[in-house]
């Protein structure tokens, strides 16, 4: 197979057949959608998100007993559970760890490098992508706003040219606004060690959202995964790209309100940006698991509206595996005429 070639970086960096990533999603990605993943040939990742340590440790294992092949485990630095998450890598001992939010320090990469993992970090800009590696990161899964859950200012087509161009040292995933294999071809074809989705495996089969999150996803188009920003700099805050609601004008109520806390000094900078935080794990539940998709946040990727049927993971990775391959031999027939 042509794929095999531009596989290679990417199955030995991950440890997998196809270097197809279904990216960590906060109660979404358990032990079921993540092992679902590695059995068929993908890379899994589990969410730490918010998760009670007693909680992941428990999940952990579950996704062990599910699967004997290699998944990632997720760590949000801006997560309230992010510490004592980070604590238990020594015990757990994943074979990788996933950092997202924002640059994790550099003893942190340390930890989880001592505990055996191989780090990957999210780089929404360059600056932290180059801190990152400075830092020890092994690779790199660069996000582009396209895509869906908390993203970075910058698009994937930036990052290409940015990152992807420029960073020959480590194995580069990409992220953000891909849903196809013809897409993951080309960037295979740009450098690519790997590709990573989740809007795409959010509502596979094997995925437990609720089936009102999961109807939301098939009914929308690609406009209606809208970015929910930032109003005042005194409170900064990571954008959400998701399907629009009742809930993205909520959180812009709750901005103003945190605001006149900070003012008035009922409540400090790092309580307020707590309680975003909050807001988001608690709004994500709420449309994912329990399916109030009005005031929830159903967090999608504008790749969203390329997402038209429910299929399970195995029958997702085939298909881009063989999208990937005939897209990778058109291309050697267009080229070899020339
Ligand atoms: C519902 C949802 C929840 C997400 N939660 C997380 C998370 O907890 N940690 C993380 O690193 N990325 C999270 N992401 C980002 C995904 O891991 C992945 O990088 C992104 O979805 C890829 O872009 P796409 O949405 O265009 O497929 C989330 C994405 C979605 C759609």
């Amino acid at each position: 197979m042509l794929r095999d070639r531009f596989f290679t970086r990417g199955r030995d960096f991950l440890g997998v057949d196809t270097p197809i990533l279904c990216g960590a999603m906060t109660w979404v990605s358990n032990p079921q959608l993540v092992s679902a993943v590695c059995n068929a040939g993908g890379f899994g990742v589990l969410a730490g998100g918010n998760t009670p340590t007693d909680i992941l440790i428990n999940q952990f294992k579950e996704t062990r007993e599910l699967t004997n092949k290699p998944f990632g485990l997720n760590l949000v630095t801006v997560s309230p559970a992010y510490m004592p998450q980070l604590e238990l890598l020594k015990d757990l001992r994943p074979s990788h760890v996933v950092f997202a939010g924002a640059v994790p320090k550099e003893n942190e990469i340390a930890m989880a490098k001592d505990a055996g993992a191989k780090v990957l970090c999210f780089a929404p800009t360059k600056v932290m992508a180059k801190r990152m590696l400075k830092f020890g990161a092994d690779a790199l899964v660069i996000e582009g706003m396209e895509a869906g859950g908390h993203i970075g200012h910058v698009s994937t087509m930036v990052l290409l040219q940015e990152l992807l161009f420029t960073t020959p040292e480590v194995p580069v995933f990409v992220a953000g606004g891909v849903a196809t294999g013809q897409m993951c071809a080309h960037l295979l074809l740009m450098g690519a060690a790997g590709v990573q989705f989740g809007t795409r495996f959010a509502i596979a089969t094997e995925s437990t959202v609720h089936d009102g999150f999961r109807n939301a996803f098939l009914r929308a188009k690609s406009r209606d995964a809208v970015t929910c920003n930032q109003i005042d700099s005194r409170l900064p805050i990571v954008s959400v790209r998701s399907l629009k609601n009742e809930g993205i004008d909520e959180f812009s109520r709750l901005q103003v309100k945190l605001l006149h806390e900070i003012d008035e000094g009922k409540t400090t900078k790092e309580e307020a940006l707590e309680q975003v935080e909050k807001f988001w794990m608690g709004a994500l539940r709420r449309a994912a698991v329990e399916g109030d998709i009005d005031r929830g946040s159903v967090m999608a990727g504008q790749s969203v509206g390329l997402v038209d049927k429910v299929q399970s993971v195995k029958e997702i990775i085939d298909e881009l595996n063989d999208e990937i391959e005939n897209t990778l031999q058109t291309v050697r027939g267009s080229l070899s005429c020339c």
